[in-house]
């Protein structure tokens, strides 16, 4: 992680303020329709404070009658139970970990068009959010390492994930189980097994039950066409779910590898819950990894939320990932995610 944020681009995130004597959330959400198709395309992410929207329910509203097609959040890193309808925490890890940048959900056949964050309590320390211009990231690569995109683009990448079972849990050592991301909505006489059976074949994703849980796979690449505009896209969590992630995880201190260990590549072991690598199962030489959170972080900003703040980003265009903060602050960001396209 680098100690300072340049950024690279100064007018990133897009910031609006909403002015209006009116609390109708109806054309709040209008005008908040109208900014997205003018600017998102260009701007790849839009900062909107003076929202009509206070918790949420609010947010739920809002979202609904934006008219956008919202999408539920199934078989992801980590697990979100929904607090409003269509609405999750942004994430349920830990508040000592920190993200780094990432899209959400590159491995869905359909990967999730836009994300919507709406900060209810902002951390009054810590917690900030961080935004990645992923067009800068793809220029530097293309200029600086055109040799990674290449073998990208011929061996693709492949996402593994292991999901342990409920039963198998223990000190706090696991980041969410098969029946929280795959069946959490199951619950008296349905079964589980079923349930995250059925949502990984409408998922398309390739799996297998283990012993200790379950394992899934997916293949997908690391540029993408967008979805709307057809640019070519750098859309992916090479990093952000690669092995190396586990090198200092406080919460898998059996994972972590000494610094002096960290010059050859890992490998998905033990209770890890994903990894990357290249899509015929090769590792990524770890000077790749590198340089392509080099470009990432070169690329990167950082804001404190204000309360109230709405953060729209096309998961294409803009990477995100946040700081961490003290478990005692309290920090509520919730999110939506849309299909566009
Ligand atoms: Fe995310």
């Amino acid at each position: 992680m680098p100690e300072v944020l340049e950024g690279g681009n100064r007018g990133f995130p897009a910031a609006y303020h909403y002015e209006s004597s009116s609390m109708d959330r109806g054309a709040a959400a209008k005008s908040f329709n109208a900014l997205s198709e003018a600017v998102l395309p260009t701007m790849g992410a839009i900062l909107v404070r003076g929202l009509p929207v206070a918790s949420p329910q609010d947010f739920s509203q809002f979202m609904a009658q934006t008219g956008l097609k919202l999408v539920d959040y199934i078989g992801g890193v980590t697990s979100r139970p929904a607090v409003a309808p269509r609405i999750t925490p942004t994430s349920t890890e830990p508040s000592h970990v920190s993200m780094e940048p990432h899209v959400d959900n590159p491995y869905w056949p359909k990967p999730p068009t836009h994300l919507v964050l709406y900060a209810q309590t902002p951390a009054a320390e810590g917690g900030q959010s961080i935004l990645t211009d992923a067009r800068g990231v793809l220029r530097q690569l293309q200029r600086d390492e055109p040799g990674i995109l290449a073998q990208l683009k011929e061996r693709r990448v492949r996402y593994n994930h292991f999901y342990p079972d409920r039963s198998s849990q223990s000190g706090g050592n696991v980041i969410t189980s098969w029946q929280e991301a795959l069946a959490a909505d199951c619950s008296g006489s349905c079964n589980a097994t079923i349930k995250a059976e059925a949502n990984l074949r409408q998922g398309g994703f390739s799996f297998e039950w283990t012993p200790g849980g379950l394992r899934k796979w997916e293949l997908s690449d690391a540029v993408k066409p967008h979805p709307v505009s057809g640019e070519e896209s750098w859309a992916n969590m090479i990093t952000a779910m690669h092995c190396s992630v586990f090198d200092n995880h406080l919460d898998y201190r059996a994972l972590n590898r000494a610094p002096s260990l960290r010059g050859v590549p890992c490998k998905m072991r033990g209770l890890m819950p994903y990894d990357t690598s290249f899509g015929d199962g090769g590792h990524f030489p770890v000077e790749m990894v590198a340089a392509i959170r080099k470009a990432q972080w070169n690329h990167s900003v950082s804001f404190d939320y204000e309360p109230g703040d709405v953060l729209l980003i096309d998961n294409y265009l803009a990477m995100h990932g946040r700081f961490s903060w003290r478990p005692e602050i309290k920090r509520e960001i919730f999110m939506a995610m849309v299909q566009q396209g």
